[in-house]
């Protein structure tokens, strides 16, 4: 590879890594993306996405043919460009805390490269990062193997994201902020100069503040996002006891106050995916450590995980007992259009009807393959809905797939045994089901 081929290196291509430097690139950005992982490197290369992600794909193959993005698994190559993004995973360990191990290792090849290097290098921690990382972590061993301090050869910031999956393409290229924490001013302003460069007029409001605010930052988006999310559960639970009353009515009104806003009020079975439960186990983690008990966000999880038990207690109460019932779980992903089943609550409802001695058979568009992974044969994987229905004695909609909204009350009558459905997402229209015994989340009693 060339010197000084690329003005940026991202270290670490998953979902945020991959989405980030497509973007970059194309705004005519030159990127190298980074990765161990040779197979994902060879696959980028060829203009492939490794990961489902709407537009990836072809953005991805416009800038590979364009040469504006490379990837290899080589990471010397970062030295020549002159911003380093971290996007490498933070998974969770048993305890919740999030595990540095990859950021460490990182950051210390990439510091040991940088010794060599005349000029000046940015690191960006891209990375969902407790408070306190960047600045500690991540300098200590950033400035140990450089032997650098930072300054004016060597700068160092936080910067998080805020994509979500199905979206992170149009996240990226139309963001709601830009937050960049630093202690030292050319790191900031290097990093805000290339994010006016990538966004040009359309430069969202940038908020510069310290390393530890900036990692806090994305914490409190994603705890804020979990509890509204169990905060409307809870009503909806309520709504369930009162006759006549819909969740959707309420979250409708109250979503009007603009101190409220009417985004992420869709009751269901609970939040999923990598991130949100993650984060808020970290968060909790991190706060008790520090002597703080959140109890705001122990209470969000734990209605989180009940609101599964509530889908399964609702399939219990239309069949009388799950013993050896056959129940068709509609839905893997933990939301549509994704083929990812992390912390999805389709897994806990799946766990919960295999407790309680339910034959479980499953169906999703896309989800199969990572599910079969996850729970192997424990449960029927089914190609298609009508086969998931057959002989079914309850179906449960658990993700919001557009094929599922488009059944009719027909669609279960013909295949299902008897036709139990319980809408966990709320996507079917209740009027068409009342001659069959069907129940939603957040929907009291009819009225006579
Ligand atoms: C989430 C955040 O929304 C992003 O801002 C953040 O960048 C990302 O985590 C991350 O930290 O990487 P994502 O995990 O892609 O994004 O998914 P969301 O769209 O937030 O959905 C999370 C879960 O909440 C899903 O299971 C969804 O079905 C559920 N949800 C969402 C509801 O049950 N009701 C709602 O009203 C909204």
């Amino acid at each position: 590879m060339k010197t000084k081929w690329a003005s940026i290196s991202i270290v670490g291509m998953g979902y945020v890594g991959i989405c980030t430097a497509a973007t970059f690139a194309s705004r005519g950005i030159r990127t190298i993306g980074i990765d161990i992982d040779q197979a994902r490197v060879e696959q980028i290369r060829r203009g492939k996405a490794p990961l489902h992600e709407p537009q990836l794909d072809s953005m991805l193959k416009n800038v590979v043919r364009k040469k504006l993005l490379d990837a290899t698994s080589d990471i010397s190559v970062a030295v020549h460009t002159d911003v380093t993004f971290l996007t490498v995973g933070t998974p969770s360990q048993p305890d919740g805390s999030i595990d540095l191990s990859y950021i460490k290792n990182a950051t210390e090849d990439l510091g040991n490269l940088l010794r060599e290097k005349r000029g000046y290098h940015l690191v960006v921690v891209k990375s969902t990062v407790v408070p306190g990382t960047t600045n500690g972590v991540v300098k200590r061993f950033l400035e140990q193997s450089s032997r650098k301090t930072i300054g004016s050869e060597l700068g160092l910031c936080a910067n998080p994201e805020f994509l979500k999956e199905g979206t992170a393409i149009s996240d990226a290229l139309h963001p709601d902020k830009i937050v960049i924490g630093s202690d030292d001013k050319k790191s900031a302003s290097e990093l805000a100069k290339l994010y006016r460069r990538f966004y040009g007029a359309q430069l969202p409001p940038v908020i510069l503040t310290s390393p530890e605010a900036a990692e806090l930052v994305k914490y409190a988006s994603n705890a804020f996002l979990a509890t509204k999310v169990s905060f409307i559960n809870t009503i909806a639970n309520i709504a369930e006891q009162i006759p006549g009353v819909d969740v959707g009515t309420i979250a409708e009104a109250i979503g009007l106050d603009p101190r409220i806003g009417g985004l992420f009020l869709k009751a269901g079975p609970g939040y999923g995916g990598s991130c949100l439960r993650k984060d808020l186990q970290a968060l909790i983690n991190y706060s008790q450590n520090k002597n703080y008990d959140p109890i705001l966000f122990r209470a969000t999880e734990e209605a989180n995980e009940q609101q599964a038990n509530r889908v399964v207690d609702m399939a219990e109460k239309l069949l009388g007992s799950l013993s050896s019932k056959r129940v068709a779980v509609l839905g893997l992903a933990f939301k549509k259009d994704t083929d990812d089943i992390r912390e999805a609550a389709s897994i806990r409802v799946i766990n919960q009807l295999k407790n309680r001695g339910a034959r479980v058979v499953a169906y999703d568009p896309m989800a199969i393959p990572n599910t079969r992974r996850h729970l192997s044969e424990q449960i029927d994987y089914a190609d298609n809905v009508q086969s998931a229905l057959k002989g079914a004695d309850c179906a449960i909609i658990m993700t919001e797939w557009d094929q599922f909204r488009q059944l009719a009350a027909k669609d279960f009558q013909a295949y299902m045994n008897n036709t139990n459905i319980v809408d966990a997402r709320r996507i079917l229209d209740p009027k068409h089901y009342a001659h069959l015994n069907y129940v939603t989340i957040g929907m009291g009693p009819s009225i006579a």
